[in-house]
């Protein structure tokens, strides 16, 4: 595959914004404030002031005057490197993707399809997901904002199809509704648990257990109770430092993973590079999973790569019929990349 076989006017402004909190009214003000202090991201604070917020998203739009702005006020904490970093992409957007990796997805492309027909078979249940939707409410809606259409088709199918015992999202808000929307269409056993400091929306209510801080807080033994089929969901910071959650996730959770446990990491682009607008927000996650998947290690079964299928014309056409259905006419940038533990 290359960039060139992406969809015709790629979605940049349809790639999520980072970071700041959406939501109206008091109940999304309270939220705001709340995921500010959780996450001590200090902007929130501010973004969450009405007068403020139409400013900053200004600001957002140039990311370097908008971090030395944020750091002259303390709200930002600039990281200081001693060789120069030049954030480009090396794999797609305008050259070719990474072949090593292409290859290896390209060896699921019918068990892709397949799953995605599979997952189409619910059309009816998911006709009845609005377009549309507030986020404070605990529906689900596929123009969302962060869980781009085909990542939520995913989710719901997984879970409908495989009536797992266990779900565990690390970094939760729309995808928590989804979850909970399959659970309920299908009178699933599911029970959801949510590991995340501040959600993206209120979510606690569509939850069985909460956990309210950071991963790299968090008990990790509830990764050891997981059975084969169970799944876990990780959309966090994206970014692996010492002792971070990306960091936690790859070294400590991912190994504790029993074989058969299903696992989807977000914001994966694979088998291109992160795109060129997001380069200031300095992800790194994809590179730990791309290093992983390049072990050739039977550990890591590719189930399902969203950014892949995007970039397929033949595989993007097996949902199509449903996007047409839904009355979704915007394309967004798909970025679940779901994969099985193997016996590696
Ligand atoms: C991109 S949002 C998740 C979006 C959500 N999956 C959805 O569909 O709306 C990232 C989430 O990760 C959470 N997060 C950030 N750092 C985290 C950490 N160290 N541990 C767990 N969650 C974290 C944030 O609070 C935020 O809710």
């Amino acid at each position: 595959m290359t960039a060139t076989d992406l969809p015709a006017h790629p979605p940049t402004d349809r790639l999520r914004a980072p970071g700041r909190v959406p939501g109206g009214g008091v109940r999304g003000f309270t939220r705001r404030m709340r995921s500010a202090f959780g996450t001590a991201s200090g902007v929130e604070v501010l973004a969450a002031l009405p007068f403020l917020a139409a400013p900053l998203a200004r600001l957002e739009r140039r990311p370097l005057l908008h971090g030395l702005v944020l750091s002259a006020f303390g709200l930002r904490r600039p990281i200081f490197v001693d060789f120069p970093v030049r954030p480009e992409p090396r794999f797609g957007h305008g050259r070719p993707d990474h072949p090593a990796l292409t290859a290896l997805l390209d060896r699921g492309r019918d068990a892709y399809a397949a799953r995605l027909r599979r997952f189409c078979d619910h059309a009816d249940r998911l006709a009845e997901i609005p377009l549309r939707g507030d986020l404070d409410a605990g529906s689900p809606y596929w123009v969302n904002g962060w869980l781009p259409p085909l990542d939520a088709l995913a989710l719901y199918g997984f879970l409908a199809d495989g009536d797992p015992r266990r779900y565990v999202e690390i970094g939760s808000g729309n995808s928590t509704k989804f979850a909970r929307r399959a659970v309920r269409d299908h009178g699933l056993r599911t029970r959801i648990t949510s590991i995340d400091p501040a959600p993206r929306a209120s979510v606690d209510v569509l939850c069985d257990e909460v956990v309210r801080r950071p991963l790299e807080r968090a008990d990790l033994a509830v990764f050891d109770e997981l059975e084969p089929g169970d799944v876990v969901f990780f959309d966090g910071s994206h970014r692996s430092f010492m002792g971070s959650d990306v960091t936690v996730f790859f070294f400590e959770v991912l190994p504790r993973l029993r074989p058969g446990v299903l696992v989807q990491v977000h914001d994966i682009m694979l088998p291109r590079d992160y795109p060129p607008q997001w380069r200031y927000r300095h992800y790194n996650e994809q590179y730990l999973l791309a290093a992983f998947l390049l072990s050739g290690s039977d550990r890591w079964q590719v189930e399902l790569p969203n950014a892949y299928v995007a970039g397929d014309p033949e595989l993007r056409e097996v949902a199509a019929g449903l996007w047409r259905r839904l009355g979704l006419t915007e394309h967004y940038l798909p970025a679940s990349f779901w994969l099985r533990i193997g016996e590696g």
